[in-house]
C-alpha cells in the first residue's frame, strides 16, 4: 500500500525546500474529497467538500505550519510566535513541539473556541489572551517578531501560502482536473490566495486544463472585502473568521479577479444553517467559519451566480469537534432513564 508521507514530501518538487530543509511534519494534508450528495442536490451542481478538519490539529492551517516551522527550524529558530483566531495557535503549537521550539501565541480575549485554547494549552504554548481582536494581536506579533529573536509564522510569512496550496494541487490530483468553481471561507485571506497560487500553477504546468473561479466569503458583520475596507470592529459567532483587516488583501483581490470569482458576505444565520445541513445531511461536522463555503454556494447558487451542472469544490476548513458549543447548545437536552429496557425504550419512541 502506498503510504502518503506528508504534505512537503508529496510535492517536495514544488515547494521551496532542499536537502537542507528539517522536515517538520505530522503527515498532513492528504485530505478527503467527500462527494456532497445533499447539497449536490439542493443546487443541480457536482459538489465535492475538501475535509481540512481531518488534519493532525484538525483544520488546514496544518498546511502551512509544515512548511513555516520547518523553514524556521532551516534558519535556526528557536522560538515562533504567532497571532491567532485559534487554529493558527493549535497547529502551531503542535508543530513547534515537534521542531523542539518553543511557541507563543497571542489571542482576541474571549473570543477563540474552548477546543482550539485546548490546544494551545496541551502543546505547551506560551498563551497571551490580548484585551483586542484579531487584527490587535497580528499587530502585535508582528511587532514582536522585528523586535525579538521569534519567528512569525502567520500567514504573512511566504512559506505558509507555499503549504497552503497543496490543497489544490491533491483537488486536482484527485479529479484530474480543477473544479469549475471552488468556494471557501475567507477571513484573514491568506487561504483563498494560496489555493489560486496552487490552481495557477499546476494550469500553467498543464497538470490542469483549467483554473476554477474563487468564490470566497466572509460572514457578514466581519466582511472588509464587500465593504471595500477594513471594518474596525468585526462581528460574527464564526471566531475563526472575526477579522476586519485581512493581512492578504491584495493577494485575495487577485485571485478574485484573476479567477473570475466573487468575495461576498454569508449572515450568521445562513452559516449555522449551513453547519447544521453538513452535520445532519451529509454527516460531516466541522465548525461554523468552515460552513460559510457551504452557506455562500447555498446562495450563489440561489442567486443563480452558479449554475446546475457545475462541478464545485467547497473547502471545510476546521473540525467541528474544535467548538461544540454550537453543536450543544442547537440540539434538545438528552433525555436521562435508569437502567431499563422499556424505559430506554420508550424514551427513544420505539414502542
Ligand atoms: N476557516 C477556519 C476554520 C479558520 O481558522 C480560518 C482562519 C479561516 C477559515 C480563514 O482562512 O484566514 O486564510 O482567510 N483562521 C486564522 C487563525 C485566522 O488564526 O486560525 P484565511
Amino acid at each position: 500500500a502506498r503510504v502518503w508521507r506528508g504534505l512537503i514530501e508529496e510535492y517536495r518538487d514544488r515547494l521551496p525546500v532542499t536537502d537542507a530543509t528539517p522536515v517538520v511534519t505530522l503527515l498532513e494534508g492528504g485530505t478527503p474529497l467527500v462527494p456532497a450528495v445533499r447539497i449536490s442536490q439542493l443546487t443541480g451542481c457536482e459538489v465535492r467538500l475538501k475535509v481540512e478538519g481531518l488534519n493532525p490539529t484538525g483544520s488546514f492551517k496544518d498546511r502551512g505550519m509544515t512548511m513555516a516551522i520547518s523553514k524556521a527550524a532551516e534558519d535556526g529558530a528557536k522560538a515562533v510566535i504567532c497571532a491567532s483566531t485559534g487554529n493558527t495557535s493549535a497547529s502551531a503549537a503542535a508543530y513547534a513541539v515537534r521542531a523542539g521550539m518553543t511557541c507563543a501565541v497571542l489571542v482576541p480575549n474571549g473570543k477563540i473556541a474552548m477546543g482550539k485554547l485546548a490546544q494551545a494549552l496541551v502543546h505547551g504554548a506560551r498563551l497571551l489572551q490580548v484585551d483586542g481582536n484579531f487584527d490587535d494581536c497580528l499587530e502585535l506579533a508582528r511587532k514582536l517578531s522585528v523586535d525579538y529573536p521569534v519567528a512569525l509564522v502567520n500567514s504573512v510569512n511566504k512559506y505558509r501560502l507555499q503549504g497552503q496550496k497543496t490543497a489544490a494541487f491533491e483537488i486536482v490530483d484527485a479529479l484530474g482536473d480543477a473544479p469549475e468553481v471552488h468556494c471557501l471561507p475567507v477571513g484573514n485571506a491568506g487561504n483563498i490566495s494560496a489555493y489560486w497560487m496552487g490552481y495557477k500553477e499546476y494550469a500553467a504546468d498543464g497538470v490542469a486544463t483549467r483554473t476554477p473561479r474563487m468564490l470566497g466569503f466572509q460572514a457578514s458583520g466581519a466582511a472588509p472585502f464587500v465593504k471595500g475596507e477594513p471594518v474596525l470592529k468585526p462581528q460574527t459567532i464564526a471566531t475563526a473568521i472575526r477579522i476586519g483587516n485581512p493581512a492578504s488583501w491584495d493577494l485575495a483581490i487577485a485571485a478574485r479577479d484573476e479567477s473570475g470569482g466573487a468575495i461576498d458576505s454569508v449572515t450568521d444565520r445562513q452559516i449555522l444553517a449551513a453547519y447544521r445541513l453538513l452535520a445532519r445531511e451529509e454527516g460531516v461536522f466541522v465548525e461554523p467559519a468552515s460552513a460559510a463555503s457551504v452557506a455562500g454556494l447555498l446562495q450563489a447558487a440561489e442567486q443563480g451566480v452558479v449554475k446546475p451542472g457545475t462541478r464545485v469544490v467547497c473547502t471545510v476548513t476546521g473540525n467541528g469537534l474544535k467548538d461544540p458549543d454550537w453543536a450543544i447548545s442547537g440540539a434538545p437536552a438528552p433525555t436521562v432513564v435508569r437502567v431499563d429496557a422499556h424505559e430506554a425504550a420508550s424514551a427513544l419512541g420505539l414502542t
